[in-house]
C-alpha cells in the first residue's frame, strides 16, 4: 500500500451517498430550481471576493457553478481550495442568472448551479496547456499528454461523430443483411503493396506473422464460404510514408457481397454513404453520386482523386502549340509528350515572386519547367509569347478560354508529370485564391481503372488495386499482349479530393486468377507460395463476388472538417510511426529477444519528430 493509499481520504469512498443526476450541458433554464448533482473538471475558477465561480466540465459541456458563504460555508471554503482540473462532485440547486449575466456563447449560459455540497474527489497538477479549443500548442505536447488533449470540447465531439458514424454504418448494413465477422490480426502477408509489420512467433522460431494491410484475402474465403454479406470495421497496418492522411495502423470498414455486379456495389454503397452522412453531420447527399472513368479523371484534373469544388480543368494544347518552333515544347512532343495549361482567372497581375515560387512548386512534381502567359489589361506579359504566332497565340487563348486578366500556366512533360505537377498547382492555385467552398461535399464514383501500372525501372507490371481484382471483360484478351491497355473492374470513392475508399469485383476463376498472376510476374510456384490457400479455395465453387474498403479515418477528418487524420483517432502515431505518449515502439528485454531468436543489429537513435 502507497502513502497515499493509506491516508483518510482514500480509505472513504468519495462519491458515497450522491448519486450525479445530470450532464452538465444537459440543463437548462427549464431545470430552474431543481436540486442536481454534477460531477465533473474544473475548467476555470474565478475568486470574486464573496462569490467563486466554477466552470464545470464533463463530456457534455461546461455549466457555471457558484459557491457563496451564504449558501454553504463548508462548500465555500473547499472551493477556495481548487484548481483548475480537479475533480469535482456537486449538490446544487439551478438558478436562472441574471440579464447581464448571461453568456449567450454557452448553451447553458442562461444558467447556473449554486453549489450546496462540494467534494473534491481528485486534485490534478498544472497541465502542460489549457484545456480548451483553439490554443496554439505544439502537436508533440498535445500527443504526449493525449488524455488531456482527449479532454477538449472539439476533440471529444470528434470522437463522439466518430461513434455516431460507425453506429449508422453497422445499423445500415445490418437492415442490409451484412454480417460483422472477424478476420485474424496474425497472418501471412496481404497484397496492398505496401511493407508489412512483421510479428515474431516464439513458437515457431525464425517464423513471422503479418498483421493484415486489410482482411482482403479472408473476406475473399468469406465468400467461398457462403456468408454472401460480410464487413468489419477494423484495423489495417502498412509499413509506409506517413503524411496527414496516412496513418500505420488505421481503420477500415471492410466490406464484400457475393452475387452482384459492379454497379449493384456502387448503387448499395452510395445508399449507405447518404445514410451515414446524414445520421452522423445531417448532411444530405443528391444521389446517383456521379462516376468519372479513370481517364478523364487524368485528363481533366491531373488526378484520380479529383476535387471537383471547383473548375480549373486542364487543357491540353499540345496540338495548337505543336510545330511552333519553341524548342523546349516541340522536343517534349516528339518524344511523345504533351502540353497542358491551365487558366487562373483573374490572376494576371500575379507577382513576378509568387511566378517563381510556382516553378518550384512544380519542380516537386517532376516537371522540370512552367511556362505562363499573362493577359493584363496592357497586353500579353509572358516568356514564351515570342515563340508564338498571332495565330497560333490566338488559338491558344481560345482553347484555355483565357480573357483579360486571366493566367495561363503551361507544362509540357510526360503526360504522368503534366497531370501530377499541373494537377497539384490546381489544387494550389486553387487553395491560395480562396476557391474552395468549404461546406461543399464533392463526391465523385472514380471507375474503369487500369488494371496494371507500369514499373519503369525494373520494366515489370504491378496490380493497380490488388491482383484479385477482376479485369474488365472486352479487355481479357489484351492480359498476355498488351497490359497497359487493360481496364479492371476497380473502383474508388472520391470526396473533395480525398480517396475515400476503394474496391473492385473480383476474380473468382482460378485459370483467370493465374493468368493475372502471370502478368504481373508471379511464377506458378511464387503465386501457390503466396497465395496458394485462396487458390485452392477456388476450386470449391468461389462465387461471383465483389466489394470495397472505405478509410474511416479519413471519413471522420472530412466530416470533422479536420486537416489531418490524427485529429479523429484518439491514440494516433507521429510522422515517424511512435507514439510519443507510451513510448512506442521501444525496445524490449535481451531475454524476451533470445526467446524468439532475434538478434539485433542497429544503431541506437531517436525518431526524428522527438529529438
Ligand atoms: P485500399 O488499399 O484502397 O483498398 O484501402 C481502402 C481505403 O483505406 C484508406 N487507407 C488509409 N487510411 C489511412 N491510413 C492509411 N495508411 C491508409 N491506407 C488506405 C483509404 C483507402 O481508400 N482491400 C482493399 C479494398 C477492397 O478491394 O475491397 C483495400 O484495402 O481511404
Ligand atoms: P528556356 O528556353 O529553358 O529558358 O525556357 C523558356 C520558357 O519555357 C521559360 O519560361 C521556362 O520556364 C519554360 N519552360 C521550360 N521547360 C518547360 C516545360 N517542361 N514545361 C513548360 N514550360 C517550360
Amino acid at each position: 500500500m502507497t502513502e497515499i493509499e493509506k491516508t483518510e481520504e482514500i480509505k472513504i469512498d468519495l462519491m458515497q451517498g450522491l448519486k450525479r443526476t445530470h450532464n452538465c450541458a444537459d440543463l437548462t433554464d427549464k431545470n430552474k430550481d431543481e436540486e442536481v448533482v454534477l460531477c465533473g473538471w474544473v475548467s476555470r475558477r474565478r475568486d470574486h471576493g464573496g462569490l467563486i465561480f466554477v466552470d464545470l466540465r464533463d463530456r457534455s459541456g461546461l455549466i457555471q457553478l457558484v459557491f457563496s458563504a451564504e449558501v454553504s460555508k463548508e462548500a465555500f471554503d473547499k472551493a477556495e481550495k481548487i484548481r483548475n482540473e480537479y475533480v469535482l462532485m456537486v449538490r446544487g440547486a439551478v438558478r436562472l442568472r441574471e440579464e447581464g449575466a448571461i453568456n449567450p456563447n454557452l448553451p447553458t449560459g442562461k444558467i447556473e448551479v449554486y453549489g450546496r455540497e462540494l467534494r473534491i474527489l481528485n486534485t490534478a497538477k498544472t497541465p502542460p496547456f489549457y484545456i480548451q479549443d483553439n490554443i496554439d500548442v505544439d502537436e508533440t505536447i498535445r500527443l504526449k499528454y493525449r488524455y488531456l488533449d482527449l479532454r477538449r470540447p472539439q476533440m471529444q465531439s470528434d470522437l463522439i461523430l466518430r461513434h455516431r458514424t460507425t453506429k449508422a454504418m453497422r445499423d445500415f448494413l445490418d437492415k442490409q443483411g451484412f454480417l460483422e465477422i472477424e478476420t485474424p490480426m496474425l497472418t501471412k502477408s496481404t497484397p496492398e503493396g505496401a511493407r508489412d509489420y512483421l510479428v515474431p512467433s516464439r513458437v515457431n522460431p525464425g517464423k513471422f506473422y503479418a498483421l493484415p494491410q486489410s482482411p482482403q484475402i479472408f473476406k475473399q474465403l468469406l465468400m467461398v464460404a457462403g456468408m454472401e454479406k460480410y464487413f468489419q470495421i477494423t484495423k489495417c497496418f502498412r509499413d509506409e510514408d506517413l503524411r496527414a492522411d496516412r496513418q500505420p495502423e488505421f481503420t477500415q470498414l471492410d466490406i464484400e457481397m457475393s452475387f452482384i455486379e459492379r454497379d449493384d456495389i456502387l448503387e448499395l454503397m452510395e445508399q449507405m454513404i447518404a445514410f451515414v452522412f446524414n445520421e452522423a453531420i445531417g448532411a444530405e447527399i443528391k444521389l446517383p453520386i456521379p462516376r468519372m472513368s479513370y481517364d478523364e479523371a487524368m485528363n481533366r484534373y491531373g488526378s484520380d482523386k479529383p476535387d471537383l469544388r471547383f473548375g480549373m480543368e486542364l487543357t491540353d494544347i499540345s496540338e495548337v502549340v505543336r510545330g511552333s518552333g519553341f524548342k523546349v515544347f516541340d522536343t517534349v512532343l516528339e518524344n511523345g509528350g504533351q502540353v497542358k495549361a491551365i487558366n487562373v482567372k483573374g490572376n494576371a497581375n500575379i507577382p513576378r515572386r509568387e511566378l517563381d515560387g510556382l516553378v518550384d512548386y512544380v519542380g516537386i512534381y517532376g516537371a522540370k519547367g512552367l511556362a505562363w502567359i499573362c493577359y493584363t489589361q496592357e497586353g500579353i506579359k509572358s516568356p514564351i509569347a515570342k515563340f508564338f504566332s498571332e495565330e497560333t497565340l490566338a488559338k491558344l487563348a481560345s482553347a484555355t478560354n483565357a480573357e483579360t486578366d486571366d493566367l495561363i500556366l503551361i507544362v509540357a512533360d510526360k503526360p504522368k508529370v503534366v497531370a501530377a505537377a499541373l494537377g497539384q498547382l490546381r489544387i494550389e492555385m486553387a487553395k491560395r485564391l480562396n476557391l474552395i467552398d468549404q461546406d461543399q461535399l464533392s463526391f465523385v464514383w472514380v471507375i474503369d481503372f487500369p488494371m496494371f501500372e507500369h514499373d519503369e525501372e525494373d520494366n515489370s507490371w504491378t496490380a493497380m488495386h490488388h491482383p484479385f481484382t477482376s479485369p474488365k471483360d472486352e479487355d481479357m484478351e489484351f492480359l498476355e499482349t498488351d497490359p497497359g491497355k487493360v481496364k479492371a473492374k476497380a473502383y474508388d470513392l472520391v470526396l473533395n479530393g480525398t480517396e475515400l475508399g476503394g474496391g473492385s469485383v473480383r476474380i473468382y476463376n482460378r485459370t483467370l486468377q493465374e493468368r493475372v498472376f502471370t502478368a504481373i510476374g508471379l511464377t506458378p510456384d511464387e503465386a501457390i507460395e503466396k497465395f496458394g490457400f485462396l487458390l485452392d479455395a477456388f476450386h470449391y465453387g468461389a462465387p461471383p463476388h465483389g466489394g470495397i474498403a472505405f478509410g474511416l479515418d479519413r471519413l471522420i477528418m472530412l466530416m470533422a472538417k479536420r486537416s489531418s487524420i490524427r485529429d479523429v483517432i484518439a491514440f494516433p502515431k507521429t510522422q515517424s510511426a511512435s507514439d510519443i505518449m507510451s513510448d512506442a515502439p521501444s525496445e524490449v528485454s535481451p531475454k524476451q529477444l533470445k526467446e524468439l531468436f532475434i538478434k539485433t543489429d542497429v544503431v541506437k537513435s531517436k525518431p526524428k519528430d522527438q529529438e
